[in-house]
């Protein structure tokens, strides 16, 4: 699987403004069971630093913008975030790091599962570790 790929989401929007939707299921490929979002971020203060066993997630950066570092343990790719209808596929197993937003920057994320602590791995090298057990 690549490790940056969007899913493209079609402006349905009109001169009243932009309208985009999300369905689960359907040009979201999983069952939505949880949504957050990520605002009034600090410039300066990067987040994530962490991987997923199992969690789907799509990215949206609805407003503003912000750069997210993706790392498969092989390879590193760095996006920038700042189109309203494109979403990040954040798939298990990837390390991931948002850095540099926007001030007006609105992070909003489609998750597979509920929240669960015991779905992280929030050391870099437990990360690459758990990497190699899988591939053994
Ligand atoms: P954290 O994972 O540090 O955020 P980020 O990945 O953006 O750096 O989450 C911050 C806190 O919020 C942490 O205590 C876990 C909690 N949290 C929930 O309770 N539910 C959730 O769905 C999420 C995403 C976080």
């Amino acid at each position: 699987m690549k490790l940056i790929d969007w899913i493209d989401l079609p402006n349905l929007g009109d001169e009243r403004g932009g309208l985009v939707v999300a369905e689960a299921s359907k040009n979201i490929p999983f069952d939505i069971k949880r949504l957050y979002y990520i605002f009034d971020a600090k410039p300066d203060i990067p987040r994530g630093f962490h991987a997923h066993k199992e969690l789907h997630q799509v990215a949206f950066c609805i407003k503003g913008k912000c750069r997210m570092l993706m790392d498969n343990g092989l390879e590193k790719q760095e996006v920038w975030m700042d189109e309203a209808n494109k979403g990040l596929m954040i798939p298990p197993m990837v390390w991931h790091e948002m850095h540099d937003f926007s001030e007006d920057c609105v992070l909003l994320v489609l998750a597979s599962d509920y929240y669960d602590e015991s779905d992280y791995i929030r050391d870099y090298q437990a990360f690459l570790v758990e990497l190699k057990n899988e591939r053994v």
